[in-house]
């Protein structure tokens, strides 16, 4: 069970990346709250639309088209863009030309930015480190990087323009944990929807980073986030998950010292 509040936000919400994997789980969590909601993604929305939702077809590079979205929002949840490790071409347009659109947009209408942010931002940090959500950024690929990036965009949009961001640093969020890694990195669909329900509700939340992953016993990377700020505390967990996977690992050395695991590992040369 996701999200049950009567809350309702003051004004509309933007979600891009509407027709995701996690942007169908959130139309659909936020669309049964009855939510006014505008979603809007590069590709066809594949559900029925929730009762109270729009739904536009639309590029984030084309800034006139987010602009027009955006209009009399008061929240942009933003997780439409390149959601993988990609070359550096493929990710420049959709996370940091499309990244830029949704901030001039967010300070256009005075709005705050919901972010689906990602551990590749600091998957170059060994798996013994433990990270707190100041820790520095260690990016393990061009998409890790593209993350960072929207993390520092929002800071300068909050300290020049007071525009707030919750940035979710999603470790990983599917059905359920498939191997070792995950015991530790899986965020449940409904966690990540009580998250973001919390994080578009909260009446204040300035800058504000939440580690995204469940109540996993083995989730000893990363501690002190905004939570408490937000009212978020996730409820499931990957532990039940344990006995099944905890032999599953990569079998690469690199996968298994860095927290981004594949991802680190993927192209690595150094000697
Ligand atoms: N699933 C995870 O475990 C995970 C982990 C970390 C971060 N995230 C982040 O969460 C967000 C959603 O991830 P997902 O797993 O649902 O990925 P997804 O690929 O299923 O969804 C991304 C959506 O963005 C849309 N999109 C891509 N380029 C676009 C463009 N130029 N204009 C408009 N829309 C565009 C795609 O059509 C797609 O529907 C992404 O930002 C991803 O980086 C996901």
């Amino acid at each position: 069970m996701a999200a049950t509040t009567t809350a309702q936000p003051a004004k509309p919400v933007l979600l891009t990346g509407a027709s995701g994997a996690l942007g169908r789980k959130l139309s659909q969590a936020m669309g049964t709250l009855g939510w006014p909601l505008r979603l809007t993604d590069i590709a066809p929305f594949p559900d029925a639309l929730p009762a109270g939702a729009t739904f536009t077809q639309a590029d984030l590079v084309d800034l006139a088209a987010i602009r027009d979205l955006a209009k009399g929002c008061g929240t942009i949840v933003h997780f439409g863009g390149t959601a993988v490790d990609k070359p550096f071409d493929e990710v420049i347009g959709p996370n940091i030309r499309g990244l830029y659109n949704i901030y001039e947009a967010a300070k256009a209408e005075g709005a705050r930015v919901v972010f689906a942010s990602s551990n590749h931002a600091v998957g170059f940090h060994e798996r013994t480190t433990v990270l707190d959500d100041d820790s520095a950024f260690r990016p393990d690929t061009f998409y890790g990087l593209s993350k960072a990036y929207a993390e520092l965009m929002g800071g300068l949009y909050y300290d020049k323009h007071g525009i707030e961001s919750v940035f979710i640093r999603i470790g990983s969020c599917f059905p359920e944990p498939v191997d070792a890694r995950m015991l530790a990195t899986w965020l449940s669909y409904d966690d990540l929807a009580r998250a973001v329900i919390a994080a578009v509700l909260a009446e204040k939340t300035d800058l504000c980073v939440l580690w995204g992953a469940s109540k996993n016993a083995r989730m000893t990377w990363w501690r002190g986030d905004g939570r408490a700020k937000i009212g978020w505390e996730p409820q499931d967990s990957a532990d039940p998950f344990t006995e099944r996977l905890k032999d599953k690992a990569s079998g690469d050395p690199v996968a298994e010292r860095y927290q981004g695991g594949g991802y680190a590992a993927a192209g690595y040369s150094r000697k």
